[in-house]
């Protein structure tokens, strides 16, 4: 059995103690190629046996949900996980090029939460996210509904993805959800650090919101293990992604070489010093990385226990500043979904 790691953080200024760095499950399900599902769901028993215990899946994210079910009804160990979970993306299939669609009306949260509830063999989701703002739906109306799902216990917690400051604001200001709408989760790593010049982590952090980091490594790229994109298998959303586009996976392969350095004086890894940076630089940040091998869990988990100097932490700081990132963090067809805004509720005009 692993060695427990106790090393929490606060989601928000009033939300609950989780794992400092929590697990992603997303390419457990889908996304980055084939999946061993014996190595996965020891990956899932090492996860909990660790401490690594705020789990972070979506309802699509392919078989996702479902292999976190059949753990939770195989070890009865669901107590010990604070899950979380995602509504809000409609016909979603990245790899195929498809531009998804929003559905955030009252109706449709309900009806996902309950077939969430099913694949996941729970009662309760931990935090629950929308996915992605519904333009056509004030977020007024989606806090609403939210936080009648709290009342009724099926979730503790409310969270957002992808949100602009504005919609922050204005989820943050709606009686009882407001003050369950914890976490924001959004793209942060050595390769995208866009919230913090656009002015969204110091609105979130004044609001008391904590970022849920996702993609922290970079979809993998500052762990170093992937040269060129010839390595991904043809389903891999990466073949689609602009930063590993072949004329911009080399140049963006730099930044990993300035961490490499720094983690070679630690006898650590370079993902190991991205995941204790992010953790250094910003005390409200929670991590999310995504793996599906025990080996790796394990590399991820110990980030948690380095302690950067100062010196070093000022040294990311200025190669991350100084990287160029070569490529969009998503195609053109996407770009309108992410800090997305919506309709005020005066021009809600019901379901
Ligand atoms: N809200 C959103 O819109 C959104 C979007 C994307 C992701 N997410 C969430 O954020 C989580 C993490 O993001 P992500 O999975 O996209 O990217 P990530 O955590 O930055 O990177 C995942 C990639 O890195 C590899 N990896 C992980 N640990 C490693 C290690 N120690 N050494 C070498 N390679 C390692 C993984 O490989 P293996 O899997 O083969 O180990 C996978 O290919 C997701 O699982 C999901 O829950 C949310």
């Amino acid at each position: 059995m692993a060695a427990k790691t106790y090393l929490t953080r606060k989601l928000g200024a009033n939300g609950p103690a989780v794992s400092a760095i929590g697990f992603g499950a997303m390419g457990v399900g889908t996304y980055y190629g084939q999946t061993d599902s014996e190595e996965v769901f020891k990956t899932l028993t090492y996860a909990a046996d660790r401490g690594v215990t705020f789990w972070d899946t979506s309802d699509v994210y392919g078989s996702s949900e479902e292999t976190i079910g059949k753990w939770f009804s195989t070890t009865g160990r669901r107590s010990e996980v604070f899950l979380a979970t995602k509504f809000g993306s409609v016909d979603i299939n990245l790899v195929a090029k498809q531009i998804y669609k929003q559905n955030s009306k009252p109706a449709y949260i309900r009806q996902q939460l309950e077939a969430s509830l099913k694949k996941l063999q729970t009662e309760w989701v931990d935090l629950y996210y929308q996915h992605r703002v519904d333009p056509e739906v004030p977020i007024e109306v989606v806090m609403e509904t939210l936080g009648e799902l709290v009342k009724s216990g099926k979730i503790k917690y409310i969270g957002l993805s992808e949100c602009s400051i504005d919609v922050l604001r204005r989820a943050k200001a709606v009686p009882f959800a407001g003050e369950k709408l914890v976490a924001c989760q959004m793209e942060f790593s050595p390769f995208e650090v866009g919230i913090e010049k656009s002015g969204f982590v110091a609105a979130a952090r004044e609001l008391g919101v904590a970022v849920v980091a996702y993609s922290p490594l970079g979809r993998g790229m500052i762990t170093g293990r992937f040269k060129s994109r010839a390595e991904f298998e043809p389903a891999d959303i990466r073949q689609m992604m602009p930063r590993f586009a072949d004329e911009n996976f080399p140049k963006n392969l730099g930044v990993v070489d300035e961490f490499r350095a720094i983690a070679s004086k630690y006898s650590v890894t370079p993902g190991q010093i991205a995941l204790a940076w992010i953790l250094a630089e910003h005390p409200d940040f929670v991590p999310i990385p995504g793996t599906r091998t025990v080996e790796r869990l394990e590399e991820n988990a110990k980030a948690a226990e380095i302690t950067l100097s100062l010196e070093d932490v000022k040294a990311l700081r200025t190669a991350v500043e100084a990287a160029d990132v070569q490529g969009e963090r998503f195609p053109a067809q996407f770009a309108s979904l992410m800090h997305a805004e919506c309709i005020s509720l005066d021009e809600w005009k019901g379901e």
